[in-house]
């Protein structure tokens, strides 16, 4: 299946810190990605990257290719409200949701799931999430980033079987 976002060496600075230096990051139509790290060091980054709320001063973000392709002939302006559009009203969409499960009792983690699990029907998601049960349970991609770089990404299944990935980047397991 084509991806809907690819970042290509994304790197991003937030006034004079380097905060992104390498990410790489797909997300497919469809799925869910989850963005995984240890530390605070760079998932808000990427997504508000990811929305142009903070620029990326190197690498390539691209957003619904096909999308691109399909819009070749229409002006600039036009083409992005077509992408806009697109993205907020048909079933293409893609939702970005920053750490849910964040702070809240397990019972209500388990409704955020369910909730999240039903909007998978209609939307792709990009979720930054570090709860491993809750990004294991709705993920089906993961990227996992350290040190501002992504150092691994891919099924989701692999990462909950690969013991030494998750005690190396996310110290569990
Ligand atoms: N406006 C800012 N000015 C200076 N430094 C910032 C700013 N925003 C973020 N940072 C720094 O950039 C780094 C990455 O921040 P970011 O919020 O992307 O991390 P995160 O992985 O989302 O963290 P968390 O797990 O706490 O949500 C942090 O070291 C943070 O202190
Ligand atoms: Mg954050």
């Amino acid at each position: 299946m084509s991806n809907i976002l690819t970042l290509e060496r994304v790197e991003t600075f937030i006034s004079q810190y380097h905060i992104l230096l390498g990410i790489n990051f797909e997300a497919k139509a469809g799925e869910v990605s989850v963005l995984l790290e240890r530390d605070g060091a760079g998932k808000t980054t990427t997504l508000r990257t990811i929305m142009g709320l903070t620029l990326a001063s190197i690498g390539t973000i691209q957003l619904f290719p096909d999308l691109k392709k399909q819009g070749g002939n229409l002006s600039g302006g036009k083409m992005q409200m077509l992408a806009m559009a697109r993205a907020f009203v048909n079933d293409s969409k893609l939702l970005l949701i920053d750490e849910p499960s964040k702070g809240l009792a397990s019972i209500v983690i388990e409704k955020v799931i369910e909730d999240i699990t039903k909007m998978k029907k209609h939307t792709s998601i990009v979720l930054v999430e570090q709860n491993f049960m809750v990004a294991s349970k709705i993920g089906d991609i993961f990227t996992l980033i350290d040190d501002g770089r992504t150092v691994q990404s891919g099924k989701m299944q692999g990462l909950i079987e690969g013991e030494q990935l998750k005690r190396k980047y996310l110290g569990i397991g």
